[in-house]
């Protein structure tokens, strides 16, 4: 491992059902500390396991997220919140429709907003007006990005607009009925947004993501590969499971 790479703490799972349990331990642990945290959440099916296993110990063991905020990284634009191909929707289906979150603390960015810089400023501000994200969960793309920080986008970013590769489209199409039915542009937590949280969870799953993992461990910090900046950030945890790469 390279001596940029050392903050982040690597926690390597057997298998996709080991490191749910263990990302979803880990947010259940740090509502318990602070029932009024702020979560960052991720979409993807990165998290879906995870978020299943948070369900299942709020019918177990009542862990509330009534005081909990949750903010969502992206969300398509043009898409509206009524589509299941939405991220609103996703957040509902896999998490608040069963847990005792309030609607008024989950946020997440409005796609279909008439002007959408205002919306992505708005964001910014309710985030920032909240103290910011204390735990932020993150899935990864095979090129790198976090959110939608697409390959490119500067570090210093906020929340924005983003164009979507064409990578990113194909592989998202497997939701929509065909590729030209994928959104082209979404609105992304930026970089700068992403690194202030005060701490980040990573989750990595699947041979498809090796690269993406060696790179992180490995690679240089470049803006041509996003989540090369969370070398910079003092507490992230990564838990990975099926890379099959020695790091
Ligand atoms: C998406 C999302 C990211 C997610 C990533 C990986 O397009 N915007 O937040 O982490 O791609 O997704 P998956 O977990 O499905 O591989």
């Amino acid at each position: 491992m390279k001596e940029e790479g050392k903050q982040l703490k690597v926690i390597r799972c057997e298998n996709y059902d080991t490191l749910s349990k263990k990302a979803a331990q880990y947010v259940i642990e740090k509502v318990k500390q602070n029932p009024s945290l702020t979560l960052g959440l991720a979409t993807g099916a990165t998290p879906k396991k995870m978020y299943a296993y948070m369900v299942d110990d709020y019918f177990e063991n009542k862990t509330s997220y009534e005081q909990v905020k949750c903010f969502n990284l992206d969300e398509y634009v043009g898409v509206s919140r009524k589509s299941k191909n939405s991220y609103y929707q996703y957040m509902k289906e896999n998490l608040y429709q069963y847990i005792d979150v309030q609607e008024q603390h989950t946020f997440i960015p409005n796609g279909t907003a008439e002007n959408l810089e205002k919306e992505c400023e708005m964001y910014e501000q309710q985030l920032a007006d909240l103290g910011g994200v204390d735990l932020q969960i993150l899935g990864i793309g095979e090129n790198g990005h976090i959110g939608f920080n697409e390959p490119g986008t500067s570090f210093h970013a906020v929340t924005h607009v983003v164009k979507l590769a064409e990578s990113t489209r194909k592989a998202n199409s497997r939701y929509f009925s065909s590729l030209e039915e994928v959104p082209t542009h979404a609105i992304t937590m930026g970089l700068e947004t992403i690194m202030k949280s005060k701490e980040i969870l990573l989750l990595i799953s699947g041979e498809n993501k090796a690269e993406a993992f060696r790179k992180l461990m490995d690679g240089e910090i470049t803006t041509d590969f996003p989540a090369s900046i969370l070398r910079n950030h003092p507490n992230v945890t990564v838990l990975e499971e099926g890379a099959k790469v020695e790091v």
